[in-house]
């Protein structure tokens, strides 16, 4: 692993203290940074670089004590902590940067491998870009990335201008797009089952499967994230990045390397077989819900529209159900229904595979359930696989049982540990390319705009449900239905 600088912009904030430094924290415990380095936090506010210390000092402590390590480690990670207080629209406040990064380079004799996280408000994205190349930041003798988390724009042109200035200061190999799914170690697993199990790529096609369900399903609401979320809904926050990230994932094919080059050109090969929906296909493939009041979990929950900072009459959707058709050879004819959604009855990320079901009611006229292999993400983690066995005790009467293998999610590294490992060393597997991003947001155009002339209704779901009613009657449309739901 190379020695680098890392630069945080954005370190005194939330993302920072509750994610970023954590990880970074942990990967040190772990010895996965190099074996020298900086961390130059850049933050608004004017602190000495004993405060700010003591801030990450705060934020890693909870880690600390999980991994139980002394002060002396803690130490010895803040010491290579460095701050400088930057105003990122200010160009000259970027010099004050290039000195402090500079200065790393030189007191712990580091090349000038350089990696920036933007984790600040997506306006600013492309101004720090711009700043950090004028400046002559990026001008290093060694390697320089860039970080940043969705949102990317919008919709496709506010996505397509902010890529085009990014690009104007790094190159598409140098930037970094964070899908914190991507950084799920069950979702990273999925390339593994299916490409490292014959059994199972075998039957990865639509000979063998009816369809496929993928689902993220959460029990928060929308916090308090109103000033935002109340301008995006679900299919902007979820389904244009995490939920077709998920569904490329799933489909992708055999790549013939296992690379992040060849597994990036695979997923996008999903991406542009995906079915374009018209608008009359949005009106019949589309389910848009908001919660209504609710009881979730014993406890009573207003209305969507009763959130605060929310409109009266917003029409933001805060549940989504699709029905996407991908058109290859692998795929054509198999359902991939998506759904996503707040104030739903349990928190579940998962992927359920249902097989075909060619033996109904031929095996000694007994009815058959279908095999499922059911890929848990969040919060378990895990596979288990659905299939018939006789039950002795019932004159051997057949009923699925499962087979089940949860991995211990406690146990395993944060999304934000993968992440920041991978870009550090600088592979872009898990990262999203500018290619996914955009064709994702071409996909998903119609429907944004559906949504915006209201030509699909607004069904209203309580709190506490698995959504609209109308999500279940897309799939009833084909014969199936949302597994595991009760
Ligand atoms: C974020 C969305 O990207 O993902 C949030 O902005 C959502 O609205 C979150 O709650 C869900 O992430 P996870 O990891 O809890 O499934």
């Amino acid at each position: 692993m190379k020695a680098m600088t890392f630069v945080l912009f954005g370190a005194t904030g939330d993302l920072a203290k509750r994610k970023i430094f954590p990880a970074l924290f942990n990967l040190y415990v772990d010895q996965k940074l190099p074996a020298s380095y900086a961390i130059v936090g850049v933050g608004r506010r004017t602190y000495t670089v004993a405060e700010f210390l003591r801030s990450v000092e705060q934020s890693v402590s909870d880690a600390a004590q999980r991994r139980e390590v002394d002060s002396s480690c803690i130490h010895a990670f803040l010491s290579t902590i460095r701050y400088v207080s930057v105003d990122v629209t200010q160009k000259d406040d970027y010099l004050a940067l290039l000195g402090q990064v500079i200065q790393c380079e030189q007191e712990w004799n580091l090349p000038q491998n350089r990696l920036f996280y933007l984790s600040v408000a997506p306006e600013f994205f492309d101004v720090i870009a711009g700043h950090i190349k004028a400046s002559g930041l990026c001008e290093t003798t060694g390697w320089k990335r860039l970080i940043i988390e969705k949102p990317f724009g919008r919709d496709l042109q506010s996505a397509e201008a902010l890529n085009e200035k990014l690009c104007a200061s790094f190159a598409e190999e140098e930037i970094y797009r964070i899908d914190h799914y991507l950084g799920k170690p069950m979702v990273r697993n999925l390339e593994a089952i299916e490409f490292a199990n014959p059994i199972f790529q075998a039957i990865w096609n639509n000979k063998y499967i009816a369809n496929v369900q993928i689902t993220a399903n959460e029990t928060v609401g929308v916090e308090d994230r109103a000033g935002y979320y109340d301008h995006a809904g679900a299919l902007r926050d979820m389904v244009q990045n995490h939920m077709l990230q998920l569904l490329m994932m799933i489909a992708m094919h055999l790549p013939n390397r296992i690379n992040a080059k060849e597994i990036r050109k695979e997923k996008r090969k999903v991406m542009e077989a995906v079915r374009p929906m018209e608008t009359e296909d949005v009106m019949r493939s589309v389910v848009r819900g908001q919660y209504g009041a609710g009881n979730l979990q014993g406890h009573s929950v207003v209305s969507y529209r009763d959130e605060p900072g929310v409109e009266a009459d917003s029409m933001t959707d805060t549940f989504v159900a699709l029905r996407v058709w991908i058109d290859d050879p692998l795929w054509s004819g198999v359902p991939f229904y998506i759904r996503t959604g707040k104030r739903i009855k349990e928190k579940s990320t998962k992927i359920i595979i249902e097989f075909k079901n060619p033996l109904e009611g031929s095996y000694r006229n007994q009815q058959t359930a279908p095999n499922l292999l059911i890929l848990n993400i969040n919060p378990e983690e895990g596979i288990s696989l659905q299939v018939n066995q006789k039950n002795a005790a019932e004159r051997g009467k057949l009923e699925p049982v499962t087979v089940d293998f949860s991995t211990d999610a406690s146990q395993a590294p944060e999304a934000y540990e993968l992440l920041l490992s991978d870009a550090i060393q600088g592979d872009s597997t898990y990262f999203a390319h500018w290619m996914e991003v955009k064709l994702a947001w071409k996909w998903v155009t119609p429907i944004l705009e559906a949504f915006a002339q209201n030509q699909v209704p607004l069904h209203v779901y309580p709190a506490g449900s698995y959504g609209p009613q109308e999500s279940a009657e897309l799939l009833m449309e084909q014969g199936f239905s949302w597994w595991q739901d009760e």
